[in-house]
C-alpha cells in the first residue's frame, strides 16, 4: 500500500535556528517558511536527494504541536510521511484493518496541498504516521 517516504518531520522550538542547522551546518536545501494555519504550524522544507526532512514549529498556542513542544523542550522526531496512490482506498482497507485515522478521518490539504491524513501512533509502532496521496 505504501510507497515512498514522502518526509520525516522534526518539531523545533526555533525555526530559524533549525533552519540555519539544515542550510549552513549541514549543507542542504531549505525552502521558505510556510504557515498552515489549517494544521497550526508553520513549516520550512529540507530537500535530500532521496526525501525530505519537515521542520516544524507551532503557529499559536492552540496547535497541535505545541503540546509535543512543552514536553520536548529541545524538539524531537514527530511523524513520518508515506506516499500512497490513492487516500481514501488507503484509509477504508486500514480502517477495515482495525486502524485508527485521527480526527474527523476526512483527508485534508497537507504541506504540498494534497491530501493527507494521519494514523494513531498506536497502531504503528509507537510513530505517528501520515499519508500523502501523490
Ligand atoms: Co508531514
Amino acid at each position: 500500500m505504501i510507497g515512498r517516504l514522502n518526509h520525516v518531520a522534526i518539531v523545533v522550538p526555533d525555526l530559524a535556528a533549525a533552519t540555519a542547522v539544515y542550510a549552513e551546518t549541514l549543507g542542504a536545501k531549505v525552502s521558505a517558511p510556510l504557515d498552515l494555519p489549517d494544521h497550526g504550524v508553520t513549516t520550512v522544507f529540507v530537500e535530500l536527494p532521496n526525501t525530505k526532512i519537515e521542520l516544524l514549529h507551532p503557529l499559536d498556542e492552540s496547535s497541535p504541536i505545541a503540546g509535543f513542544l512543552a514536553k520536548n523542550p529541545s524538539g524531537g522526531m514527530h511523524h513520518v510521511c508515506y506516499e500512497v496512490d490513492d487516500i481514501y482506498a488507503a484509509r477504508d482497507q486500514l480502517k477495515a484493518q482495525g486502524a485508527r485515522v485521527l480526527g474527523d478521518g476526512e483527508p485534508k490539504p497537507g504541506a504540498h496541498g494534497k491530501p493527507v491524513l494521519f494514523l494513531h501512533p498506536k497502531d504503528f509502532a509507537g510513530t505517528l504516521v501520515e499519508l500523502e496521496q501523490v
